[in-house]
C-alpha cells in the first residue's frame, strides 16, 4: 500500500521515458489510472515511485509531469555574474570577471545571500539535481551544502581547488591547504547528510591550469581511497586553455585525458565539462575510463568556452549513455535547462554544418534525455532519478501549458494538439512560468 499519492489533476498525463531505450527514449503517455480517477497518476511510497499506471490514449494535456532537470555543470558563486564578459576568452574572462567575483565568497554571509538565491532560482526552473562548483573557500562551500539541504535540492557540492595561476587574493595558499579544506568540506557534507540522500561531495579541481601537480595528485589519492567519490573538472574546453595546459604539463602529448588519468582523476564518477575538442585519442580514453560528459552549449558559444559546437553526436554514436547538459552559469548566461536544451539543438545544427553532414544534429528527445536521465547518469545518480520508474525516487516538475495569460509565453496549445506537440511547444517556447510545481524526493520544493 503506497504511503502517499501524488495528485496530478486535469487530464493527468505524465511523460514517461521507457528504460528499454536508454539513449533514445520515446515519450509514452501515462494517464492517471484508466478508471477516470484523476488522483492516482503515480503512487509514491515515501519518496519512491511505487506504481505506474498503464498507458492509454486520452485528451491533449494542459498539465503533465516530467522528470526533474539535472544540471551537470555550473558554478554557484557565479550566480550574480551570469552573462557578464561575453566574448572574452577563458583565461581573460577568469581574470577580469570571475576571480574578482568569486573572491567575495570569502565572506560566508555574502555566500549565504547569493547561494540562497541561486538554489531557489535553480529549483524554480525545475532543476532538481545540480552539480555545483563552489568557490575556493571552505566555509562558503559548507554554506552551499547547507542551503541545498534546507531548500531540498539534490546536489553534488565541491570546493573549487586552485593553488596556482590565480590572483594572490583568490587562491589556495598551497596544495596541502587546498586538500585540507577539501577534506573539511567532505566531512561537513557527510555529517550534514550521512547517507547522501540529497547532497554528496565532489572533488573539484577547477582545471589543470590552476592546480599544481601535487594538488592534482592529492585529489587523485582521495579519489582512489574513496571509490564512490565524484570528480568534476573542465576538459578540452577552449584552444587558449588547451595551449596553456600543454605548456604547463608538456609530458602528456597535449592529451588532457592522459594528464587527468595520470593523476587518478579520470574515473567512472568523473564529470568532464565541455569536451569541445575531442580527437580519437581523447574519445577513446574518456570512453574507456567511463567518464560522464557535461555538454555546455551556451557557454561554449558565448563566453569563456571554446566558441565551439562540441561533438555530442560522436559521444552518442559511440553508445555513451553518460552524456548530460550543463548550464555552466555564469559563463553560460542562462541557468535554465530549457535554454540549454534549445542551445544544444543550435549547437547540434552548427556541428552538422561544420562537419559537412558527418555529425548529424541532435533531436528533441535526445536533448531531453540529456537534460534528465542522461544527466542523472553523468552524476552517477542514474539508478535513483532521471525518469519515472518503479523504485526510483520522485524528482519531477508539474508542467502547465494552460490557458491563462501568464502561461501564454509558451506557444498556444490548441484542441487538436497531441501530447508530443504540447511537449515540443513547452521545450521550445516554455519557461519557468510553465513549471508550476517541483518535487525532489517526493517533497514539494516549488
Ligand atoms: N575553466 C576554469 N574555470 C572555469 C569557469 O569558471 N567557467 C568555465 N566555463 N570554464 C572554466
Ligand atoms: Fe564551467
Amino acid at each position: 500500500v503506497p504511503s502517499a499519492l501524488l495528485v496530478v489533476d486535469t487530464t493527468g498525463h505524465i511523460i514517461f521515458f521507457s528504460k528499454d531505450s536508454p539513449t533514445l527514449p520515446d515519450p509514452i503517455i501515462l494517464p492517471n489510472d484508466g478508471n477516470n480517477n484523476n488522483d492516482k497518476a503515480l503512487a509514491l511510497s515515501d519518496c519512491t515511485v511505487h506504481r505506474l499506471a498503464p498507458a492509454s490514449p486520452s485528451q491533449p494535456p494542459t498539465r503533465f509531469l516530467i522528470p526533474g532537470f539535472v544540471d551537470t555543470h555550473n558554478h554557484a558563486p557565479q550566480w550574480a555574474q551570469r552573462g557578464l564578459g561575453q566574448g572574452l576568452h577563458i583565461l581573460d574572462w577568469l581574470e577580469r570577471i570571475t576571480f574578482p567575483n568569486e573572491a567575495r565568497f570569502a565572506d560566508p554571509a555574502y555566500a549565504r545571500r547569493i547561494y540562497t538565491a541561486c538554489v531557489a532560482g535553480f529549483l524554480r526552473q525545475g532543476i532538481t539535481t545540480a552539480s555545483y562548483y563552489g568557490s575556493a573557500h571552505g566555509p562558503a562551500t559548507a554554506v552551499l551544502a547547507d542551503i541545498c539541504v534546507q531548500q531540498g535540492q539534490r546536489a553534488l557540492v565541491g570546493k573549487c581547488n586552485m593553488d596556482r595561476n590565480a590572483p594572490d587574493y583568490y587562491r589556495d595558499a598551497s596544495a596541502e591547504e587546498s586538500l585540507a579544506t577539501t577534506e573539511q568540506c567532505i566531512a561537513h557534507i557527510r555529517a550534514l547528510d550521512p547517507n547522501g540522500e540529497l547532497v554528496q561531495p565532489v572533488l573539484t579541481p577547477r582545471f589543470a591550469i590552476t592546480c599544481t601537480p601535487a594538488l592534482l595528485q592529492g585529489l587523485g589519492d582521495i579519489a582512489a581511497r574513496e571509490p564512490h567519490m565524484a570528480v568534476q573538472t573542465h576538459f578540452n574546453e577552449a584552444k587558449q586553455e588547451m595551449d596553456a595546459t600543454r605548456a604547463l604539463f608538456p609530458h602528456f602529448g597535449g592529451s588532457e585525458a592522459a594528464l587527468y588519468s595520470h593523476y587518478g582523476l579520470l574515473t567512472p564518477r568523473t564529470i568532464l565539462a565541455h569536451c569541445c575538442f575531442m580527437d580519437e585519442r581523447e574519445l577513446d580514453a574518456v570512453g574507456t575510463a567511463g567518464c560522464g560528459v557535461a555538454h555546455c552549449p551556451i557557454s561554449n558559444m558565448t563566453v569563456g568556452g571554446g566558441f565551439m559546437a562540441a561533438p555530442v553526436r560522436q559521444f552518442l554514436h559511440r553508445g555513451w549513455q553518460k552524456v548530460g547538459l550543463g548550464t555552466d552559469s555564469g559563463g553560460g548566461f542562462s541557468s535554465s535547462m530549457l535554454d540549454a536544451m534549445r542551445q544544444a539543438l543550435v549547437a547540434g545544427h552548427a556541428r552538422e554544418v561544420m562537419t559537412e553532414g558527418k555529425d548529424k544534429g541532435l533531436r528533441l528527445e535526445e536533448v531531453f534525455y540529456m537534460a534528465t536521465l542522461g544527466g542523472a547518469r553523468v552524476c552517477s545518480l542514474g539508478d535513483k532519478v532521471g525518469c519515472f520508474e518503479v523504485g526510483k525516487e520522485f524528482d519531477a516538475c508539474v508542467v502547465e501549458s494552460g490557458w491563462n495569460r501568464e502561461q501564454q509565453v509558451m506557444a498556444m496549445v490548441e484542441e487538436e494538439d497531441s501530447l508530443a506537440t504540447v511537449f515540443e511547444k513547452f521545450i521550445m517556447t516554455g519557461d519557468d512560468r510553465n513549471i508550476r510545481r517541483v518535487f525532489v524526493r517526493g517533497r514539494q520544493v516549488k
